[in-house]
């Protein structure tokens, strides 16, 4: 009663129905695998991240030094000095901790091994190996300041007075 599955196929109509199932559970792998793409095509898995351009206000908003104002939401802090302005990055070049700008003594420390640095971003102490980076800044059309984090200005590499790692005000 209990033979191997090859001595259940030996007849015509039961090898006949062996290959009817098979061929409907192939057939039923192969429809599953191309919906599965196509739906993976049309509904991909996307990892939503926050933009890398957008606009910060009207250089007017910003007085002479640092601007925490954008901080928490950007991660970043906009200087201006006396006819610039530009953003700086807040992420150590250590390790990446986020220093915090210390306004009594003038300077950015970083909580995690004492990395120091100028307000223009320069690495003073501790031991981060370069300075803070920047962001790309310009003006977009209805004046405001428009960041794009996707093209980084470094100070080791004298990038910070080519066009865009800096406004004119
Ligand atoms: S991560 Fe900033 S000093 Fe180490």
């Amino acid at each position: 009663m209990h033979g191997t599955v090859e001595e259940k196929i030996k007849s015509p109509v039961d090898r006949r129905k062996f290959l009817y199932v098979l061929g409907w559970g192939f057939i039923g792998v192969f429809l599953t695998t191309i919906f599965g793409a196509i739906t993976r095509f049309f509904f991909p898995r996307t990892i939503l991240e926050p933009p890398t351009r957008y606009k910060i206000g009207f250089p007017a908003q910003y007085t002479t030094g640092v601007s925490e104002r954008l901080k928490k939401q950007f991660r970043i802090w906009i200087v201006r000095e006396a006819d610039k302005l530009y953003v700086v990055e807040a992420k150590c070049t250590h390790l990446g901790c986020t220093p915090n700008w210390l306004a009594s003594e003038g300077k950015f420390k970083c909580p995690c091994h004492g990395s120091g640095f100028t307000p223009d971003g320069i690495n003073i102490e501790g031991p981060a190996p370069r300075p803070l980076e920047r962001f790309r800044v310009s003006l977009a059309d209805d004046g405001q300041i428009m960041v794009d984090e996707g093209i980084r200005f470094r100070g080791e590499r004298s990038e910070w007075e080519k066009p865009g790692a800096f406004l004119k005000v």
